[in-house]
């Protein structure tokens, strides 16, 4: 693997088409997602020469610990559809390279599980759902299992329109009609695994969501959670003694309302284009919010993040740390030895850009172009 598109080629030609489209896809015309990436393009940097470092360190410390990079798995819901296991994959993989992995709600296997093998790594992505004694569940269970940080999503009042999703007639657990038999028919390796393992489940909502065959769509109505108010955020920051992270904001003044709650950290997030189509991207709002975030809020973004030289993009807009999506689901679906490369890469290519820049990580603002300029004017 020299890049981590190269992942996202092999995942395209490893699962069917209709589970390739649920993780790549975004919502709408697909407006977000692009911007992402485009948002990410437009950041240059100024590099200085000749300042002698050779071994830049890439460790970060986070909510009172220790990490060996400054990225970490974002949550992703129903991610045994590309693999079976995959949640467990990337917790061993995150333990072992101590990154964070970060469990949804949403998962397919169990928040014991999954705490289990990523011990001090684990996060938990919590999505209050329409069943009010499901969530005390939800969060008692995170917390006896030893879960210390809590990221509460907020981007998700309704579920976004995902036509690619709506085309293919997707469902959880996903239904063989003549399209997806036809899709499966030409991935039969996927196709011969999946079937001897059957159809995924929501693993944390065992006997509320996963009675029924529902559309994705209505499965996603039931982690919406439309009436969520700020007065629920302050509700959970009384109840969860943690470190507590809000995951889905890109307004500044959203920002100041968070650091005003006593929130630990906020997660900027256009939850990778999947929600509103013309959400500005995280990369863009960066300054503006660490503006508003005061001394003790902790910034991380996500979207679109594909190499280690946009993770340093991020760090020098204001971010403390980031996430990445898409890319470690294209790795677990081509199956647990390709996560290990995965993170070994984005920290050496952390490492390159850091060398080439002529700074260390917690000095890249100083060689972040401004607006406007272009190699002539400097
Ligand atoms: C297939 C898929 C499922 C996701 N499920 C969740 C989820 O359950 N909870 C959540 O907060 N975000 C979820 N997200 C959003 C990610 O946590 C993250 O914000 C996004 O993937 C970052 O963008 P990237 O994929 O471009 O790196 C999901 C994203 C994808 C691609």
């Amino acid at each position: 693997m020299i890049d981590l598109q190269d992942l996202e080629e092999a995942a395209r030609r490893h699962l069917p088409r209709f589970v390739f489209d649920f993780v790549s896809g975004g919502s709408g015309q697909e407006r977000a997602l692009r911007h992402n990436a485009a948002a990410l393009e437009a950041v240059r940097f100024i590099p200085r020469v000749l300042s002698g470092e050779t071994s830049p360190t890439t460790e970060v410390a986070v909510f009172g610990q220790r990490y060996a990079a400054p990225f970490g798995i974002a949550p992703i819901g129903m991610l045994g559809l590309v693999r079976d296991g995959a949640e467990t994959m990337l917790a061993r993989a995150a333990r072992a390279h101590d990154i964070p992995m970060i469990l949804s709600t949403a998962a397919t296997r169990t928040i014991e599980e999954v705490a289990a093998v990523a011990e001090e790594t684990f996060w938990f992505q919590y999505y209050p759902t329409q069943l009010p004694s499901l969530n005390d569940d939800l969060i008692d269970r995170a917390r006896a299992f030893g879960c210390r940080t809590l990221m509460l999503t907020v981007d998700t009042p309704v579920p976004g329109r995902r036509l690619r999703d709506l085309r293919n007639g997707l469902q959880i657990p996903p239904r063989l009609t003549p399209k997806t038999l036809a899709q499966l028919a030409l991935r039969p390796r996927w196709a011969l695994a999946r079937a001897r393992i059957g159809a995924p489940e929501l693993a944390n909502l065992r006997g509320a969501a996963g009675e029924d065959r529902r559309s994705f769509a209505d499965t996603m109505k039931l982690l919406s959670a439309p009436s969520m108010t700020w007065d629920d955020v302050a509700g959970l920051r009384d109840r969860w003694k943690g470190h507590l992270l809000v995951k889905g904001l890109l307004h500044p003044e959203d920002v100041a309302r968070c650091a005003g709650l006593g929130i630990d950290g906020v997660v900027l997030s256009n939850h990778g284009g999947r929600q509103l189509d013309s959400a500005v991207a995280p990369v863009d709002v960066l300054p503006a919010c660490r503006a508003q975030a005061g001394t003790d809020l902790t910034i991380i973004a996500d979207g679109g993040i594909r190499s280690g030289e946009d993770v340093a993009k991020c760090l020098a807009r204001g971010a403390d740390f980031v996430l990445l999506g898409r890319p470690f689901v294209y790795a677990a679906a081509l199956g647990e030895d390709r996560i290990a490369p995965m993170i070994a890469l984005l920290v050496s290519q952390l490492e390159n850009t850091l060398s080439l820049a002529g700074v260390p990580m917690d000095r890249l603002a100083e060689v972040l172009a401004g607006q406007g300029e272009t190699a002539q004017q400097v």
